[in-house]
C-alpha cells in the first residue's frame, strides 16, 4: 500500500477521515468544513452517541454541493492522551474501515490537535504506520477468494502542514513494516510448508540488507556439543538448523546485545504428545525466532548504530522411532546434563544450547530470548502481555519501556531459588519439568536461568499468548509479529550511539 503526505489542497475529495477529540471537539478543518454546509456537521454529532472519545468512530456521507463523498470522523479522546501509540491505532481504524467498505483510496487529513505532545507531522506519521500495518492479510493459500474478501486499500494521502516532517518521520518508521510482514509471513506459513531449512532458507533475504546470515547444521552443532537442542529434533525428518544473524554496525569492540529465539517449526510434543484438539496451533511456536528474525531485519533495515546478533535455535518436534525418549539423559553445550521428564517441554530444551552458543561466540553485554515456551504463562497473563523473567532490573526497564511505546505489553514475573529447586534431577544435573503444572512458566524460566553465564543481563520473555491473536486496530486476527517492535525499540532507545 502506498502512503503519501502533502500539503493541505483547496478543497478535499472522495473517502476522506478526520479527528474529533473528545467533547465533540471539531479541529480546524472540520470546523470550516461545517461553517462551509451550514453546520450540517455539528447536526450530525447532535444527539447520538459519538463524543469523539478514544475508539469511536463515525461516518457522515457526502452532502449536495460538497465534494466528500464520505467523512469518517475518528475520536481521539482527550487530546494530552493521543501519543504515538494510538495515533497508529487511528490509522490502522482507517485501513480496517477502507477494506470493510472496499475503498481503494482514503485522504486524511492532518489537523494539529492542541494539548497533543505529537506535531501534526509526527500524527500523520505514526497514523501512516498503523495503517500499513494493519493493511496486512495472508492469504497465499487461497485460490478462490472473492474480490470482497481481498484488501481494497491501496492508497492512503495524508494531508498536512509540513508533510517534509511527516514524511521524515515515517522514512524512519517504514523499514518495521516490512519487517512485521516478514515476521507474520513465517509465523502463518503451516509447518509442511515452512521446516528448518526453509526458514533459514527464508532469513538468508537479510544479507542484502547487509546482515551476516550463517547457518549451522546438525552436523556442525553436533561438533559443538549441543546435544540437547539436537535430542529434541531427532524424532523429525526435518534437519534442525542453527541460524545466526549478525549485524555490527555500532562502536567497534563493543560487546553486542545478542536476541534468541525459539524456533520450533512444529510441537507435536514428541513421544510426550499433544492431544489433537488445537494441535495445529503448534506451527507458530516458532514466533519467537519470527520474532528475532524480523527484528533483526528492522534493525538493519534503518541501518542501527548498534551491534546485534540473533541466534535461532529451528527444529521439529516430532514422535518417531527415534525420537528421544521421556527420562533420556542428555549432555548440553554447556557440559551440564539434563534428564528429559517431558518431550514436550522442548523449548527450553533448545534454548538452553543456543544461549550457550551465543554466550561462547559473541560474549554478548545483554542477551534477550523470546519463545512461545509455556501455557501456563497463558493461565496467568492471557493475551495481554509477555511475561518478562530477568536476572537484571534495568534491562527489565528498559524491555518495559520499550514495550509500552510500541504497545507490545510486558509484565515481570518472579524467579528465586525455591522454584529453581524443582528442576533438580536425581540421576542428572537437572530436568526439564518441575514437581507439577503449578508456576509452570517460572520453573521453565528458571531452567533457562542455569545457561545463563555470569556477568550476563539476561531476559526471557515468554511469548505463548502473544505470537498469535485476535485482532487490534494494528493487527489483523492471526500471527502478530510481537516483538519485532520491542526489540527494535529497545535497541533504538538503549543500545545505539
Ligand atoms: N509450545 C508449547 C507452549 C505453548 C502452549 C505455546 C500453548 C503456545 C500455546 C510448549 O512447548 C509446551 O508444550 N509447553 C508445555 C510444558 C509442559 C510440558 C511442562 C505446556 O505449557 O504445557
Ligand atoms: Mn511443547
Ligand atoms: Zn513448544
Amino acid at each position: 500500500m502506498k502512503v503519501e503526505f502533502s500539503a493541505f489542497p483547496k478543497a478535499f475529495t472522495g473517502n476522506v477521515a478526520m479527528l474529533v477529540a473528545a467533547d465533540k471537539q471539531l479541529l480546524a478543518t472540520a470546523q470550516t468544513l461545517d461553517k462551509e454546509a451550514g453546520g450540517t456537521l455539528t447536526k450530525a454529532l447532535g444527539g447520538g452517541r459519538f463524543a469523539g472519545n478514544k475508539g469511536q468512530t463515525l461516518t457522515v456521507l457526502g452532502h449536495a454541493g460538497g465534494s466528500i463523498d464520505r467523512l469518517l470522523l475518528l475520536g481521539v479522546g482527550k487530546p494530552r492522551e493521543l501519543d504515538a501509540r494510538s495515533a497508529e491505532n487511528l490509522g490502522g481504524t482507517i485501513a480496517a474501515e477502507a477494506n470493510a467498505s472496499g475503498h481503494k483510496a482514503v485522504t486524511v487529513v492532518v489537523d494539529a490537535v492542541k494539548g497533543s505532545k505529537l506535531t501534526p507531522g509526527q500524527i500523520a506519521a505514526h497514523m501512516a504506520l498503523g495503517a500499513q500495518l494493519r493493511n496486512y492479510r495472508f492469504d497465499k493459500y487461497k485460490t478462490k477468494d472473492k474480490p470482497e474478501q481481498k484488501l481494497s486499500l491501496e492508497q492512503v494521502t495524508f494531508h498536512v502542514a509540513g508533510p517534509a516532517d511527516a514524511r521524515k518521520s515515517y522514512d524512519r518508521l517504514a523499514p518495521t513494516i516490512d519487517a512485521v510482514f516478514f515476521t507474520r509471513d513465517l509465523v502463518s506459513e503451516p509447518a509442511n510448508e515452512l521446516y528448518p531449512v526453509e526458514f533459514a532458507k527464508r532469513a538468508k533475504a537479510l544479507a542484502k540488507l547487509g546482515v551476516k546470515v550463517e547457518i549451522l547444521g546438525e552436523a556442525e552443532m553436533k561438533k559443538l556439543g549441543m546435544n540437547v537442542l539436537l535430542a529434541v529434533g531427532q524424532g523429525s525428518s526435518r534437519d534442525s538448523q542453527l541460524l545466526v544473524m549478525t549485524w555490527m554496525n555500532g562502536p567497534k569492540g563493543q560487546a553486542p546485545v545478542a536476541l534468541i529465539g525459539k524456533g520450533v517449526c512444529f510441537d507435536t510434543g514428541g513421544i510426550s504428545i499433544k492431544p489433537a484438539g488445537g494441535m495445529e496451533d503448534m506451527k507458530w511456536d516458532m514466533g519467537g525466532a519470527g520474532a528475532v528474525t524480523g527484528a533483526m531485519m528492522a534493525i538493519a533495515g534503518r541501518k542501527a548504530k548498534a551491534n546485534v546478533v540473533g541466534v535461532c535455535a529451528l527444529v521439529e518436534n516430532m514422535p518417531d522411532g527415534n525420537a528421544t525418549r521421556p527420562g533420556d539423559v542428555v549432555k548440553s553445550m554447556s557440559g551440564q546434563t539434563v534428564e528429559i521428564i517431558n518431550t514436550d517441554a522442548e523449548g527450553r530444551l533448545i534454548l538452553g544450547d543456543a544461549m550457550w552458543y551465543a554466550q561462547e561466540k559473541f560474549k554478548p553485554q545483554a542477551m534477550v530470548e523470546l519463545s512461545t515456551l509455556t501455557g501456563a504463562i497463558i493461565v496467568a497473563l492471557g493475551h495481554e502481555r509477555a511475561g518478562l523473567f530477568s536476572n537484571n532490573t534495568p534491562l527489565s526497564n528498559k524491555l518495559r519501556a520499550a514495550g509500552a511505546l510500541v504497545g507490545e505489553k510486558l509484565w515481570r514475573m518472579p524467579l528465586g531459588p525455591n522454584y529453581d529447586k524443582q528442576i533438580d534431577s536425581e540421576i542428572a544435573d537437572m530436568k526439564n519439568v518441575g514437581a507439577g503444572r503449578d508456576g509452570g512458566s517460572i520453573t521453565a524460566a528458571q531452567y533457562l536461568q542455569r545457561f545463563v553465564q555470569p556477568g550476563v543481563a539476561w531476559a526471557h520473555l515468554d511469548i505463548a499468548g502473544m505470537a498469535w491473536g485476535k485482532g487490534n486496530a494494528t493487527t489483523p486476527k492471526g500471527a502478530t509479529a510481537y516483538g519485532v517492535r520491542l526489540l527494535d525499540r529497545l535497541i533504538a532507545d538503549n543500545y545505539e550511539k
